[in-house]
């Protein structure tokens, strides 16, 4: 059926072709996976957090699995945004598919900085605010745990860009709404939901922890259920919109989150698994809405709701 519209509208000014997002940390900066797949299919490409200076992140091992799911410390392994600028957006510019930077900062300012440096610079449509990074020292999670500092980075990075600013919220917290209400009134114009959840793993035969960084970031199948929940959660006491993040593996998970509320979807830990999944949800939407002859997936939004 030709007429199915899979486009949605995250922010005044990023309407995307379909709803499905490739995640943070989970597709580098896009061009890696160029000669792969039709990157310019996916509704937004969101790039490796990026700090002010390059970073080189945490101990190996940083990536291990574990049941439904893995494990990361990773760390904000990171090119800088110099480099960013230099060397990543002139290939964004010439592309159709939205890129969207993730940033992260050890303080207020800093996030502020990187945000005023990517003004203006082509290939750049949004920004996503990682307050949730549970795999640094400073900085990150502490943003994403308390109310008044969330608050505090979103109206500095607001005040430093005219780009659509998207707060990612960290689900290590004890009220996601408030923090999602924080972030709302600071003047965020989207909410993603969630990072990943605090965990760890230990190596029986070395009796160690089994993350270098002994901490690190459980995501995949694991998380759907709580992320599912926190959108469900958010979704019924904040207006602006949500993408939905967490263990979305395939096309009915996607739809579980849009169902909840969510506008778009963002897939993770799946992209490492396969680089086609991404892809398949995209193809698996459109069959949906064909078998249930509904026209546009925007129609689907919060249709679960009780
Ligand atoms: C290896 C890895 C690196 C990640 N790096 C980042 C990052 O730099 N910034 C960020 O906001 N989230 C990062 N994330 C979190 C993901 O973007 C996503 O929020 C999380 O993995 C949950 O979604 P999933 O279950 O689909 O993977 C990372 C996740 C993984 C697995």
């Amino acid at each position: 059926m030709g007429d199915i519209d899979l486009s949605v509208q995250v922010t005044a000014g990023l309407r995307l072709i379909n709803p499905v997002i490739v995640a943070s940390g989970t597709w580098g900066y896009g061009d890696e996976y160029n000669d792969l797949v039709d990157i310019q299919k996916l509704g937004a490409i969101i790039c490796k957090g990026t700090t002010l200076k390059p970073r080189n992140g945490n101990p190996q091992p940083r990536i291990i699995e574990v049941t439904s799911g893995i494990l990361n410390s990773v760390g904000l392994e990171n090119i800088g945004v110099e480099a960013l600028i230099s060397d990543k957006a002139p290939a964004w510019a010439k592309w159709s598919v939205p890129v969207i930077v993730n940033i992260a900062g050890d303080t207020v300012e800093e996030y502020a900085r990187v945000a005023a440096r990517l003004e203006g610079v082509a290939g750049i449509s949004g920004i996503e605010v990682n307050i949730s990074c549970p795999n640094v020292k400073r900085g990150g999670m502490q943003f994403g745990t308390d109310p008044v500092s969330a608050a505090e980075v979103t109206a500095a990075v607001k005040a430093s860009t005219s780009l659509p600013v998207i707060v990612k919220l960290s689900p290590n917290v004890t009220d996601i709404v408030a923090m999602a209400e924080a972030v709302e009134k600071a003047g965020a114009d989207a909410i993603t939901l969630i990072n990943t959840i605090s965990g760890m793993a230990i190596d029986v035969k070395k009796r160690k922890p089994a993350l270098g960084n002994i901490t690190g970031g459980l995501s995949g199948p694991a998380i759907k259920p709580v992320a599912l929940l926190m959108v469900y959660k958010v979704a019924g006491s904040v207006k602006i919109p949500l993408i939905g993040c967490g263990g979305i593996m395939n096309a009915g998970d996607a739809l579980e989150f849009i169902l909840a509320g969510a506008t778009a979807v963002e897939v993770g830990t799946a992209n490492l698994a396969d680089p086609q999944a991404a892809f398949k949800i995209i193809g698996g939407l459109h069959k949906y809405l064909d078998s249930e002859n509904i026209r546009k997936v925007s129609d689907l939004r919060g249709a679960a709701r009780l």
